[in-house]
């Protein structure tokens, strides 16, 4: 059995940062992903990252724009914290090798993003994700670790209240093994493929998430889900709000620049929550376009010109005419919001701690609670990095003490003897089908407004896929890169996940940030100003709710 003292389960840019901390710290670390490295979702990041870095700009503006981002459910402590480090997390992914785009005096290139009071979002070009990514990667080279590369996580072992270890599939030999370890840091990054539409790679299943709410870790604020407004119509590619950020404008079916009737401040420039609401009210109300793949309405970049499209926002260029066949230098883009990132996840505090001892979480995995109940665009990277590092200097100083991991030899077959009973079936369902109803359901029932019928439903249907999926059939007999397996498996995380959304959001009777319900349309501050928090039983979550971290910051009407 292979033995380490931190193991970190995703290799995108939390879990690198968390394994560099825990090498350095001096701990035998090991990383577990299901991708290469590089292919991890942070790759896909592509606005930029958000420190205040100028003389103009102040991390105290930074920590309120958060703040009321949030719609004031972020724990105002660990904000401070994380507006703080911005600076010298930036520099230092300089130092590693990031090439950032550059302003004409050489200083570090801003550009303005959604719900902030200055151009704080640091760039490269509409690739930074992807920069910082191969940057970090190469400074994590330069050290001594052991990689497990398309490993799949299927559980993490607790016995005697402490963390034991994890069991993976092992994709290249087709079985599962165990690792044992002190300190496991989750860092698996998002689930949105929990929706039909999504800007999510198709890796963002939720393993760890759904890992460690089954081995009774507790998640917190899952109903709260971020769609992105502008996902290229059809394929749901991400097209970065930096494009709004450069002078972009979002048009309805009349031509009319509409985010004047709801955002009159910054218009375009609104939080995304506010935004993605905008646009389908315009659709609701007749007043945008509809097509083969769904309504849509436009987002306009002509008026920057070429030179400008071309240099600042070159993926997405290449994106619109490749998958949608029209060029932004002449043609207008249909958009239309899609799911985007869950602010929800594994509750932790800023170190990265979580209920279970030796369980630690960090990036989209995690739930800190930074982002209350609606993440600014540019914070999500910067998550990745602040909170990514203080997961693995928490994990390596508790691995330092903590007693030898005691995995047991019976570990291994009590974890996996279900999932090999999906491939001993003869008959069952189809993994495919349940992922794509689980799908449509969460789009359906629990997508950007939300109603107590709807969620009703969603909490139903939902209940009866997890009850199909008992009789989940893997009919692939084949042992290396059994991909049906690698579907049932991630489809069992996301309908554990997908109740966790559904049943707090039916709980959660006010309107707050991106949970908009049509029917508590008004923000609840003496009765919701709390977190919601899950723990898995039998009959599905037990929800409780804990009080939001809370500094100086008073609530107030949240207007843009
Ligand atoms: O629009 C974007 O470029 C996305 C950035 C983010 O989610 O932080």
């Amino acid at each position: 059995m292979a033995r380490h003292e931190v193991v970190v389960v995703g290799a995108g840019l939390a879990g690198q940062r968390a394994a560099l901390a825990a090498v350095e710290a001096g701990r035998d670390v090991a990383i577990v992903s299901k991708l290469h490295p590089l292919r991890s979702h942070s790759g896909a990041a592509q606005g930029g990252i958000n420190a205040a870095v100028g003389a103009e700009d102040s991390v105290e503006t930074h920590i309120f724009d958060t703040v009321k981002g949030s719609d004031y459910l972020g724990d105002q402590d660990a904000i401070e914290f994380f507006c703080r480090e911005a600076g010298p997390t930036v520099v230092e992914m300089e130092h590693f090798g990031t090439i950032f785009s550059r302003a004409p005096d050489g200083s570090l290139a801003r550009r303005p993003f959604g719900g902030a009071h200055f151009p704080r979002t640091i760039y490269a070009a509409d690739r930074t994700g992807l920069a910082l990514l191969q940057a970090l990667w190469e400074r994590l080279g330069s050290e001594r670790f052991t990689l497990y590369e398309e490993w799949d996580l299927t559980n993490v072992v607790v016995r005697d209240g402490r963390v034991q270890g994890i069991v993976a599939f092992d994709r290249q030999k087709g079985d599962f093994a165990e690792i044992a370890a002190s300190a496991v840091v989750l860092a698996t990054g998002p689930s949105g493929r929990i929706y039909a539409h999504t800007t999510n790679a198709h890796s963002c299943t939720g393993d760890g998430v759904a890992a460690a709410y089954a081995a009774g870790a507790a998640l917190k604020d899952m109903e709260f889900v971020q769609f992105h407004p502008t996902a290229l119509l059809e394929s749901s590619i991400l097209i970065t709000e930096g494009a709004r950020g450069e002078g972009g404008v979002l048009t309805n079916a009349s031509g009319e620049k509409f985010m004047v009737r709801y955002a009159p401040h910054v218009k375009d420039l609104a939080s995304r929550d506010v935004v993605s609401r905008a646009i389908v009210t315009e659709v609701q109300e007749g007043r945008g376009f509809t097509g083969p793949y769904g309504p849509y309405v436009h987002l306009e970049l002509m008026a920057l010109g070429r030179e400008r499209i071309e240099s600042r926002l070159q993926e997405i260029c290449d994106f619109a005419r490749r998958f949608a066949g029209i060029d932004p230098v002449t043609q207008p883009i249909p958009i239309y919001p899609a799911q985007h990132y869950m602010m929800g996840g594994i509750g932790t505090n800023a170190r990265g701690e979580t209920s279970v001892a030796g369980l630690f979480a960090a990036g989209e995995a995690a739930c800190v609670s930074i982002h209350g109940a609606n993440r600014l665009g540019g914070n999500s990277l910067l998550e990745t990095l602040v909170f990514g590092k203080q997961a693995g200097l928490a994990a390596a100083a508790y691995a330092e003490g903590a007693p030898a991991p005691a995995m047991r030899a019976t570990d291994l077959e009590e974890a996996t003897a279900p999932l090999r009973r999906w491939s001993s079936r003869t008959d069952g369902e189809d993994p495919s089908a349940l992922r794509a109803e689980l799908q449509a359901t969460m789009e359906r029932y629990a997508g950007i407004y939300r109603n107590e019928a709807d969620l009703m439903e969603g909490i139903r249907r939902v209940r009866a896929l997890k009850a199909r999926f008992e009789r989940v059939r893997v009919v692939d007999r084949s042992s290396v890169y059994n991909l049906n397996l690698t579907d049932a498996l991630e489809t069992g995380h996301m309908i554990e996940l997908a109740e966790t959304i559904v049943v707090g959001a039916y709980a959660r009777t006010e309107s707050r940030g991106a949970h908009a319900r049509t029917d508590f349309p008004a923000r609840d501050d003496a009765r919701w100003m709390q977190h919601t928090i899950a723990r898995r039983t039998p009959e599905g979550p037990n929800l409780s709710y804990a009080p939001v971290g809370y500094t100086r910051w008073a609530p107030t009407e949240r207007v843009y």
